[in-house]
């Protein structure tokens, strides 16, 4: 069957007829399912995206004349600025109590530095259970429901290439414990991988379109476009508490940063971020920065070095805010935001190596060199888009444990050694007795789970072990 002519039309106006060709040349099965790639291709949007993004290396404007972005430090009555950590607490749970808030946790990724087969939520992340990483979020909010007697909805945001394998293992887990009807999984959309060298869009070994999911920024207008915003509006959801999902330590609600968020006086309540200071100037962390009045992130390859190492008179880096991708995002923000996508959330390009169909054999080809162009929006992009937006301070050792590389830093390893390093001193301030080794490190792994503490506060009323004897292995 040949393509019919407004198809034709779209893919020659987009320069890319070689699809047809290539159509052509695939078995009827293969062809058939191309086809229905390509009818579904964003047509409309396509010829720009390669004109902007392909064609030519983006220029996106970096912000020179910035200062770093003010923030509330973890600590409420720290120098630096002091607030009434109570009062936005008690705001931020009257929120969740309401129903008020939504939890959302994107896992689109593809994990490739892990190399993980499946979806990452699915990683087993606990350092003694060896849990996975959806569980440690989904133990969070059963927590928050016996404290605050609330169900609060959870989003999740997959991508075309693992939305079944995630809704079948929250299916075959049931759900672990939440109420099916508050979970929800929507899909992001994808964007075509282009021949570096051509600016063509590919096709996969298997001969379909090639795309990849369109980053987390793309969670603006995933949640728009599957009816995730609709859904939250009827269930009354004003604010949406966003994740990475893979950060197992993560809080995915924290009423405080929610209280700031909705209800501090420099904030409009569109877009906040959580923050943790950089460990040292090279560190390879984003930057909250402000810049004619608004907060954005700037890379760390686009600050000049000597910048990045300033220091205030008490020694600290001037820049120290370091981005972790952990924000509350107002519902009818994300609506506007959404609908200017395009300018208000431009596409990043990067040049990788994609396997992919030889065009003149038809061969499967896995390159050794980068030979495509991936696009890929960012949600930090979006911050520029808040009139007035806060940061908020957390600490490095209750909340940041990412998984990310399948060896050494940010590691399933070194996830498992701050979950340990983190219960330790939750717990021996509980009075716990924790055994350590000659450099003071725990010598013993012990996980603590989210159901049973967000906050080192919360085992106040705990049932705990008196001690923790050298080399277990322990589970609270
Ligand atoms: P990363 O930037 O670490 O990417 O994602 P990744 O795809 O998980 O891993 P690599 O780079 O291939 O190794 C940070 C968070 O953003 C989500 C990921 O699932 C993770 O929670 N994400 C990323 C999406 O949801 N969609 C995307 O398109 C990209």
């Amino acid at each position: 069957m040949p393509a019919h002519d407004a198809l034709q039309d779209m893919i020659a106006s987009a320069d890319q007829s070689h699809l047809l060709k290539l159509a052509d040349r695939l078995k009827p099965e293969r062809r058939a399912a191309l086809m229905q790639d390509l009818e579904e291709a964003d047509w409309d949007k396509i010829p720009a995206w390669i004109e902007r993004y392909v064609r030519h290396k983006p220029d996106l404007p970096i912000p020179t004349d910035v200062d770093p972005a003010p923030y509330y430090p973890a600590d409420c009555a720290s120098a630096v600025r002091s607030y009434d950590e109570t009062r936005f607490r008690a705001k931020g749970e009257q929120l969740i109590r309401n129903g008020r808030v939504a939890a959302f946790i994107v896992a689109g990724g593809q994990g490739s530095r892990l190399g993980f087969e499946g979806p990452k939520g699915c990683f087993p992340g606990g350092a003694v259970t060896g849990k996975p990483l959806f569980q440690f979020f989904a133990d969070s909010l059963l927590r928050f429901r016996d404290r605050l007697g609330v169900s609060v909805p959870l989003y999740i945001m997959t991508s075309p290439l693992n939305h079944d394998a995630t809704v079948a293992f929250f299916k075959e887990h049931k759900h672990f414990g939440l109420d099916p009807a508050d979970v929800t999984c929507f899909q992001q959309g994808g964007v075509p991988s282009f021949e570096m060298r051509t600016g063509r869009m590919m096709l996969t070994p298997d001969g379909r379109l090639a795309s990849n999911p369109d980053g987390h920024g793309g969670s603006l207008t995933a949640l728009a476009k599957s009816g995730a915003l609709e859904d939250m509006a009827n269930r009354g959801v004003e604010h949406i508490s966003y994740i990475q999902v893979d950060n197992p330590i993560a809080r995915v609600l924290d009423p405080v940063f929610l209280g700031l968020h909705a209800d501090a006086a420099d904030s409009s309540a569109e877009m906040s971020s959580k923050m943790l200071p950089k460990a040292y100037p090279e560190e390879k962390l984003g930057m909250f920065v402000a810049s004619d009045g608004r907060v954005s992130v700037i890379e760390y390859s686009d600050l000049p070095m000597e910048r990045q190492r300033e220091t205030t008179p008490d020694g600290k880096l001037k820049f120290l805010a370091g981005n972790i991708a952990m924000h509350v995002l107002g519902r009818a923000f994300v609506e506007r935001v959404a609908q200017t996508a395009e300018e208000a959330l431009p596409f990043h390009r990067a040049e990788k190596k994609i396997p992919c169909l030889d065009p003149e054999t038809l061969e499967p080809v896995s390159p050794s060199e980068n030979n495509g162009i991936k696009l890929e929006r960012f949600v930090f992009d979006a911050l520029p888009s808040a009139a007035q937006s806060i940061v908020y301070e957390t600490v490095r050792r209750d909340e940041f444990a990412p998984i990310k590389n399948a060896e050494g830093v940010d590691s399933p390893a070194s996830s498992a050694q701050i979950q340990t390093e983190r219960a330790a001193a939750w717990l021996e301030r509980a009075g716990v007795q924790i055994p350590r080794n000659d450099e003071g490190k725990s010598d013993c792994v012990i996980e603590l789970s989210t159901r049973t503490a967000l906050w080192a506060s919360d085992l106040a009323d705990a049932d705990l072990p008196k001690k923790i004897k050298p080399g277990a292995k322990v589970a609270i």
